[in-house]
């Protein structure tokens, strides 16, 4: 049965009165938007003739997404955070700041607060002695190449298990989480250990609804950063390693080109010394251009809500 009720007068009202555009108080830029959106899916229900199962389906599945704590979890496996850096980039080139090292999505498992130090961090706790170790390291320049000292480069990844502390309670208290201060030459150093790639929990409304589209929930294994310093742009991005199977295949979008890094295993003892390792790392390089702005709305991170943020740092 297909029935066309969206031109009528009927639906129209009903929209109107939904959004609260009949009464003085509320938020105007909330009732336009919940007009529009309200709109739109009306219109959809009728182009698509969604059947009322299909609706209290859907309706059942948002109050479990958020039982869950899954909603930003979803939104990057739906495109939604590409899509804001997809903007954000089309922003920073028509304000003439594009260039530097490109962005790309924050994820929803950053922790605000972790332990801070000049250069270099040891960022894992020692505890997975299984585990490969890596050393990361950089330099942070502007976009004439000059090392940039005392930015804040604040990394955080998951462990081999693919999971992040503080999400994973199992793990100790900012494992795998470090702010790095670049030293005079703008360089930053982390000994950590490599991780793995992520998946959705299997059991999680994320995934229930990627299996009905056919598709994973699996990201490769990443490497996430803020960098910041006053008078550039604050850059959020991440690294994925190349040669891991989901490298190309991301199912949160957040792969370019420009940050697939190679992790390049290095035998040399003499260079395991220097950093005073005593057996085979794995070495990660991964250098970031800033770009200049005057505009201090620029040289922050976006608010979000993020864990910790807020509390005492
Ligand atoms: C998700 C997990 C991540 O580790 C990440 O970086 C981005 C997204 C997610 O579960 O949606
Ligand atoms: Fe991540």
């Amino acid at each position: 049965m297909t029935v066309k009720t969206m031109h009528t007068a009927e639906v129209k009202d009903l929209l109107e009165k939904v959004a609260g555009f009949n009464t003085e108080g509320g938020n105007e830029r909330m009732k336009t938007i919940v007009h529009r959106v309200m709109h739109d899916v009306f219109q959809l229900i009728e182009d698509l003739d969604i059947t009322p199962d299909e609706f209290w389906q859907a309706v059942y599945y948002i109050n479990e997404l958020g039982q869950n704590g899954e909603a930003a979890l979803l939104a990057p496996g739906l495109g939604m955070d590409k899509y804001l850096d997809i903007r954000l980039d089309a922003e920073d080139e028509q304000a003439g700041l594009n260039g530097g090292t490109p962005r790309t999505i924050e994820g929803p498992l950053y922790v605000a607060g972790a332990p801070k130090s000049e250069a270099f961090a040891r960022m894992d706790d020692g505890t997975d002695e299984a585990a490969e170790t890596m050393i990361l390291t950089g330099q942070v320049t502007d976009d004439q190449g000059q090392p940039l000292a005392n930015a804040v480069v604040d990394i955080w990844h998951a462990d081999t298990k693919g999971a992040y502390s503080y999400f994973d309670q199992s793990q100790s208290e900012y494992n795998l989480r470090r702010r790095i201060v670049t030293d005079e030459n703008g360089r930053y150093t982390a000994r950590s250990i490599i991780p793995s790639g992520y998946g959705c929990p299997p059991e999680g409304s994320t995934q229930q609804l990627l299996n009905l589209l056919g598709r994973h929930g699996n990201r490769p294994a990443h490497i996430h950063f803020f960098i910041s310093k006053p008078g550039f742009k604050h850059l959020t991005t991440q690294i994925n390693l190349a040669g891991d199977e989901y490298t190309y295949d991301d199912f949160a979008f957040a792969t370019r080109d420009e940050l697939v890094i190679d992790a390049v295993r290095v035998e040399d003892p003499t260079q395991a010394e220097t950093y005073g390792l005593n057996g085979a790392f794995t070495r990660v390089e991964f250098n970031i251009e800033l770009v200049s702005t005057d505009k201090p709305e620029l040289q922050t991170r976006h608010e979000r809500q993020r864990a910790l943020e807020g509390e005492a740092a």
